[in-house]
């Protein structure tokens, strides 16, 4: 398998260089998974990934957990094509799975405002889980304005704008097997 794992890039214009590599991804994930492995254990939980940034990460993560489990996702937006938010949150797709009594882990790519989170924590409460954990691969503390509880991050970072492994620019760069930080923007 050869996957994409250029030093730089450039997308959309903006050149991009390497932030977190591919080892230091799969060393994390393997102990997240391992985490996961021992905190639900005879739990059967439901990971519920957030489309489209979580869609690589939840694979991943899903590989490194060996307890029974399940998968569905939902669609939100906030940022557009945009490197802002737009403070707004809108759903794009529904969450198909029934979670009544179910134990839910809600799984992020970014955690940068919490607007999204936030959001996806409050609809929790209308669909009556048993419980709801969240995780995220990278956690922005810094940018963070409302208040979540994450029960497990891959990294914090700073407050930049990153790229790659699901994370994208103007919907271009999740292909990038590495994650990726603006040049400009140190
Ligand atoms: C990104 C990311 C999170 C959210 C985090 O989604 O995947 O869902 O922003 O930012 P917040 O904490 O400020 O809410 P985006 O709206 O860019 O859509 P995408 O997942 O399709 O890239």
């Amino acid at each position: 398998m050869s996957l994409y794992l250029p030093e730089t890039t450039v997308c959309n214009g903006e050149t991009f260089e390497v932030f977190i590599t591919k080892d230091q991804i799969e060393a994390r994930l393997d102990l997240l998974g391992k985490q996961i492995d021992k905190e639900f254990a005879g739990k059967k939980p439901i990971l519920i990934g957030v489309l489209n940034g979580s869609f690589i990460f939840l694979a991943d993560l899903m590989r490194n957990i060996t307890i029974p489990c399940e998968v569905d996702f939902m669609k939100l937006s906030s940022y557009g094509d945009e490197k802002v938010s737009s403070g707004e949150v809108t759903e794009l797709k529904h969450i198909d799975a029934k979670l009544k009594g179910r134990h839910v882990i809600l799984v992020e790519d970014i955690i940068d405002t919490g607007l999204s989170m936030k959001y996806m924590i409050e609809k929790m409460e209308s669909l009556e889980p048993e419980s709801v954990k969240v995780v995220t691969l990278l956690h922005k503390k810094d940018a963070t304005l409302h208040d979540v509880q994450i029960d497990y991050v891959g990294f914090e970072i700073p407050t930049k704008f990153v790229l790659g492994y699901g994370l994208d620019y103007a919907q271009e760069g999740r292909n990038l097997a590495q994650i990726y930080i603006l040049k400009d923007d140190k």
